[in-house]
């Protein structure tokens, strides 16, 4: 396996399928499924590990981002990546007001709580492509709205590149795997996985023929009820991010809130 800090260092053979995984590091089962899967779909695979300065807030954890490289790097040679691209954020942003910014879709839901969270975001993903020129890259579902801004970002800006977005790890009690479960304190992560219950639950009674703006207030009243602060809970079409009420293949319902001092993610496509 090669590790790489410089943007010149990557070399790719353009007759080859590259698979691309880019990540923020402290990789855990979730990140390994998406590299899983590139091996599987590739003849080599490409990971990155950049904590992107540009889309945490200045209040957000930018600073206590967990950065544990060496397991990661441990992680990704048992998986078999070929090359890591871990650049610092100098070699990224020295002299670089550029920025890519997709409205609409980027400022609803994440980016109303989040300000500039996906402008970070799209520039970074933008700049990592460029960087690796993948075949294809690798995104996971539990980030349903970073989906859909890339997938726009992509088409709206015809980058060579395929996307796959992949379903959300969870672990057995179905809490989403995320880099920073690792700040739930004990009793936190016994409440967390109320999230993903409730938002099945949603789905369920929804394909029941149920009325989406009575579930909604019941799922957010339950979540609030285990001790979340809610940010949103919303039944939306995923290429646009915005409400609807009916059930059609594109609706998911989405929640943000935290717990303690936790700030947690999670969705769950309402498939029919
Ligand atoms: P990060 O949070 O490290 O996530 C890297 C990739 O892993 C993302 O595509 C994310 O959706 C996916 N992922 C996270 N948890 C997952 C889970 N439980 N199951 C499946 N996939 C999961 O998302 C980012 O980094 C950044 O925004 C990035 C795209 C790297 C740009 O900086």
């Amino acid at each position: 396996m090669r590790l790489v800090e410089l943007p010149n260092q990557i070399q790719r053979n353009v007759s080859e399928k590259l698979g691309f995984v880019p990540t923020m590091g402290a990789l855990h089962a979730g990140h390994l499924s998406l590299i899983e899967r590139a091996k599987s779909e590739n003849d080599r695979v490409a990971v990155s590990i950049f904590v992107n300065p540009k889309q945490f807030g200045p209040r957000e954890d930018f600073h206590r981002y967990p950065r544990p490289l060496e397991a990661d790097l441990a992680l990704c040679e048992k998986a078999g990546v070929d090359v890591v691209f871990h650049p610092s954020v100098e070699t990224m942003y020295v002299n670089c007001p550029t920025s890519i910014s997709v409205p609409e879709l980027g400022d609803r839901y994440e980016g109303t709580f989040r300000p500039g969270h996906f402008d970070g975001v799209a520039t970074v993903v933008l700049k990592l492509l460029n960087i690796v020129s993948p075949t294809t890259a690798y995104f996971g579902l539990k980030d349903l709205q970073q989906c859909s801004i890339l997938a726009k970002m992509v088409q709206d800006l015809n980058v060579n590149v395929k996307l796959r977005f992949l379903e959300t790890l969870r672990e057995g009690d179905g809490l989403a795997m995320s880099s920073r479960n690792r700040f739930l304190s004990a009793e936190e992560r016994t409440l967390a996985p109320i999230v993903f219950q409730e938002l099945r639950e949603f789905s369920t009674l929804m394909k029941n023929g149920g009325d989406s703006a009575k579930l909604l207030i019941k799922t957010q009243a339950r979540i609030e009820n285990s001790g979340f602060v809610v940010d949103y809970v919303d039944y939306i079409a995923r290429t646009t991010f915005t409400p609807i009420s009916e059930l059609s293949i594109d609706g998911a319902i989405i929640f943000a809130g935290r717990i303690g001092t936790t700030r947690l993610i999670d969705n769950v496509l309402i498939l029919v």
